[in-house]
């Protein structure tokens, strides 16, 4: 069976220390920590506007992390630059607005096939792993396929809100057929988006998702856990497969998926 991997996205760290435009907390020492707990990866989006991870953040993440860096970028001329110097292991092409507070949905790879092409073949000449973070969309992972993608991250945000409501069977089906399909057509599926301890575990059971992206909850549960025992539970959780279910608690998310 494919071990799945966890990559930790460390932006609300930039978040936290860019709210007094200081020095700390550092994203780079938030990386270290994240590697001894368990993660398989750091992620980081370089926004346009530059509202939490800097350019220098990608020089100390360079030299810090062992594992991988997974950069999330729009796909525009200068991210592609960025990206071709610092090299990650994998980039994410995510779409990108100002006004927006976090990415609020896939990218529209089918109506930009032309333009992404390009951008794909430049980081890929690279050696740069390409991911397309998309809605679970059939029609969007084809279309991943034909600009040459090498993998999908599966945006997990709508199935995320669904699981509150405890209704979230559609949602998941969604994602599980988009990541059959993908792996048919021989992308890489990845996953991410809202994901916590708890919602993450009926998709767990998805075979072929391979690597979940996580950033809010973990940094949220790391201001009363600590870093290293937010990071271990996800990154416990995702190496067994979910194999261990988690209390339920008073914002109303429940354990044991009522579907
Ligand atoms: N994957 C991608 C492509 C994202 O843009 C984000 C949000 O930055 C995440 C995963 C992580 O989402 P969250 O912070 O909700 O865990």
């Amino acid at each position: 069976m494919l071990r799945k991997r966890l990559g930790v996205n460390i932006d609300h760290v930039a978040t936290l220390r860019q709210a007094r435009r200081g020095a700390t907390p550092e994203p780079a020492a938030a990386a270290a920590i994240a590697e001894l707990s368990g993660a398989d990866g750091i992620t980081v989006h370089l926004r346009e506007d530059r509202r939490h991870i800097q350019d220098g953040d990608l020089t100390a993440l360079r030299n810090i992390v062992t594992t991988r860096i997974n950069l999330e970028m729009a796909a525009t001329e200068e991210m592609t630059r960025i990206a071709c110097e610092l090299k990650p292991r994998s980039a994410t092409l995510v779409p990108e607005k100002r006004e927006e507070i976090t990415t609020e949905g896939g990218l529209d790879v089918l109506g930009q096939r032309e333009a992404l092409i390009a951008t794909v073949a430049r980081l890929k000449t690279a050696g740069i792993l390409v991911s397309m973070f998309i809605d679970p969309d059939l029609a969007q992972v084809r279309a991943s396929r034909q600009v040459a993608a090498d993998a999908v991250e599966l945006h997990t945000g709508t199935y995320c809100e669904a699981f509150r409501t405890g209704k979230y069977g559609e949602e998941l089906a969604r994602i599980r057929v988009a990541a059959f399909y993908g792996g048919s057509l021989g992308l890489k599926v990845f996953a991410g988006h809202g994901l916590d301890v708890r919602n993450i575990v009926p998709v767990l059971a998805i075979e072929g998702i391979e690597e979940f992206n996580i950033g809010h909850s973990i940094i949220a549960r790391a201001i009363f856990l600590g870093l290293p025992a937010a990071v271990k539970e996800i990154a416990d959780l995702i190496h067994l497969g979910g194999g261990r279910s988690f209390p339920s608690t008073r914002d109303g998310t429940r354990s044991v998926p009522l579907e």
